[in-house]
């Protein structure tokens, strides 16, 4: 195959490599044949390897994607691949990105669990059949790899829109019971970066690797705030 892979920072351009196919091999395995056999300056990050750390993405043929967890025989077109930082935040160089944009919105989302305001306050038990526990079943699995902050378009066109990552975490807040910050969360999410910005064209939906809905999780989001709205609350 030929492998088409970007080398430099924001600027930079892209360099060739032939590399083997071989059954069964994922992209991060194509990565690590390049730089332990062709070229070992080349940058890229990885953890887990097997889809749980979320530190594998990046733009493969246009998309966002984890690599761990991506078979190159589903994506290779013609015997070509494309390999690129993943979209919507700054390279440090060739494959890596700066998660430090990514993880800023989740503080201004207010994405940090609040615990009880007092430590002798009773801990709520919470049942996996509870009705708000559920709405969020899907969303608290989140892996923060990026994907969707990468498909967004809205992302890309406005640099203060918070991003259905965080808008998904801050949802998964709202409905934990255990935490305490929901006013103050939910005016950041109703600021000017907030969930009224998305346009609810599933882009996120798409390529969350995982399968999860960061739009219906903001669209949960948005009910919340019109009815704290209405009621005086924020
Ligand atoms: S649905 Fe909303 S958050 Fe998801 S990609 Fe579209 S604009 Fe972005
Ligand atoms: S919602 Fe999905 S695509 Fe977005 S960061 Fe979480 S796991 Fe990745
Ligand atoms: S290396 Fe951890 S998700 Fe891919």
């Amino acid at each position: 195959m030929t492998v088409s892979v970007w080398r430099g920072k924001e600027e930079g351009g892209y360099e060739e490599f032939q590399v083997p196919f071989v059954e069964g091999q994922t992209i991060l395995d194509l990565l690590t044949h390049i730089q332990r056999s062709v070229d070992s300056s080349l940058s890229y990050r990885f953890a887990c390897r097997v889809g749980m750390c979320g530190s594998c993405a990046m733009q493969v043929n246009g998309k966002p994607r984890w690599t761990c967890r991506t078979l190159v025989s589903n994506v290779v077109q013609n015997d070509r691949l494309t390999l690129e930082p993943l979209a919507n935040l700054p390279v440090v160089k060739d494959l890596v990105v700066d998660m430090e944009p990514f993880f800023d919105k989740w503080q201004e989302a207010k994405g940090r669990f609040e615990p009880a305001e007092s430590a002798v306050q009773e801990f709520a038990p919470i049942k996996p059949q509870d009705k708000q526990r559920a709405k969020v079943d899907e969303a608290i699995e989140c892996i923060n790899c990026g994907c969707c902050y990468a498909a967004c378009d809205v992302v890309e066109s406005n640099p203060a829109y918070l991003g259905p990552a965080a808008l998904n975490r801050a949802w998964s807040l709202i409905n934990d019971a255990k935490d305490f910050a929901n006013p103050e969360r939910l005016k950041a999410v109703s600021g000017d970066g907030g969930c009224q910005n998305c346009h609810t064209n599933s882009q996120c939906v798409a390529r969350c690797p995982l399968q999860l809905n960061p739009t219906r999780s903001i669209a949960g989001l948005k009910k919340t705030v019109a009815l704290a709205t209405l009621k005086g609350e924020i």
